[in-house]
């Protein structure tokens, strides 16, 4: 069943191309636009909200930053991320007018159901993103959009994850056509990018010899720091989170803005620091001043592995490694970032001699708080 590969991780890394793609299937219409029929939240109920809060925990709880950055740009709603296990004991703000998203894989996350049961309390409308059909958090919600990652056994989440990305994508440009927004344009434009994205995640992982043969060298490190600025923040904090659970090695994500606030000190001869670069073409200002953060690494003797953009040259002469992806719209990188990342964590955690289905401590469904 795990359909000749070594673990199930590896499989449903494999498999991320489809799941995207089953993810988008039927829901982007002939003629480029969205049809979510299975948010059962009128139109003109979408049109009342102002202001959605996300919910989640873990690896979904990522995908949920990364949501903030896109409904924030596409809808101007204003968007608040919380982990679900710190929203109901601050008592939040909520009423008719806020929409809860919950976004988990299997749907029984404890801490997850109890912050959506809250918010249903305070008169809220809950959305569910979720992987399994039929599982608690989409019975008590107002409405749910599926997953179709398939079922995800591995306790590392990584299929599940770039679906609750995409998931993510469709709700913030579906309320972005609902309330007719002024970037009309780049939402189509980009509902076009993200129906061909699953064969850039294809590519992707048709080049990750390279990132195993590196992850393999950095067997016996203690830490590895993860840098990334707007959507590639989550993704280091995702990166970091990947090792953790499954090499068991002490792994930090920060944005890269922060560097100078505390985490350079952290920085020593040969420490490897992964770096997600913005793409040069969307926000070239992050772009920039991110090169100038790795610069500043290098000049400290660290080891910088650095995933950028086909094409972007300015980063070459200060990667020791250069993991490539292809060159999406910004929003959208995350996507395509993330894999090399998932698969640095497999690799370096089988090279430490450890189960990467079974990480120690951990469950794949955490059904207590
Ligand atoms: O089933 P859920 O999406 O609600 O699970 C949330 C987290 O427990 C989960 O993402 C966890 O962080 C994963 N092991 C990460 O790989």
């Amino acid at each position: 069943e795990k359909g000749g590969y070594d673990y199930f991780m590896l499989k449903e890394i494999a498999e991320q191309p489809k799941a995207v793609a089953d993810t988008l299937l039927g829901r982007i219409d002939p003629s480029g636009s969205l049809t979510l029929d299975e948010v059962r939240i009128s139109p003109s109920e979408l049109r009342e909200i102002d202001k959605v809060v996300i919910v989640a925990c873990g690896t979904a709880f990522h995908a949920g930053l990364i949501a903030k950055y896109a409904i924030e740009h596409w809808t101007r709603i204003p968007c608040e991320v919380e982990l679900a296990s710190e929203f109901r004991y601050r008592d939040p703000i909520l009423d008719g007018r806020s929409l809860v998203i919950a976004i988990s894989q299997s749907g029984e996350t404890m801490d997850t159901l109890m912050a959506l049961r809250h918010a249903r309390e305070q008169g809220s409308k809950v959305l569910a993103i979720c992987n399994t059909n039929g599982s608690t958090i989409p019975r008590e919600s107002d409405a749910v959009l599926y997953t179709h990652a398939g079922p995800e056994v591995a306790v590392a989440s990584t299929k599940a994850f770039l679906t609750q990305l995409v998931a993510c994508y469709l709700v913030a440009l579906y309320l972005g056509q609902v309330r007719g927004t002024k970037w009309g344009d780049e939402i189509q434009a980009v509902i076009k990018d993200l129906s061909r994205i699953s064969e850039e995640v294809d590519r992707v992982l048709e080049t990750m010899e390279p990132v195993r043969a590196l992850a393999r060298t950095l067997a016996l490190k203690n830490t590895v720091l993860f840098l990334g600025r707007h959507v590639g923040y989550p993704v280091a904090l995702e990166g970091a989170l990947k090792l953790k659970e499954l090499a068991y090695m002490h792994a930090e994500g920060f944005a890269a803005g922060e560097l100078k606030h505390g985490p350079i000190a952290l920085i020593e001869e040969d420490v490897p620091v992964v770096i997600v670069v913005p793409s040069p073409r969307g926000r070239s200002v992050l772009h920039d001043k991110i090169v100038s953060n790795i610069q500043e690494i290098r000049a400290r003797g660290a080891r910088t592995i650095v995933i950028a953009e086909e094409g972007d040259e300015a980063v070459a002469p200060y990667a020791d490694h250069l993991i490539r992806i292809p060159a999406t719209p910004t929003l959208l990188q995350p996507l395509v970032a993330t894999v090399p990342l998932q698969v640095f964590a497999c690799e370096l955690a089988t090279a430490r001699g450890n189960d990467v289905d079974q990480p120690r401590n951990l469950a794949k469904s955490v059904t207590v708080e």
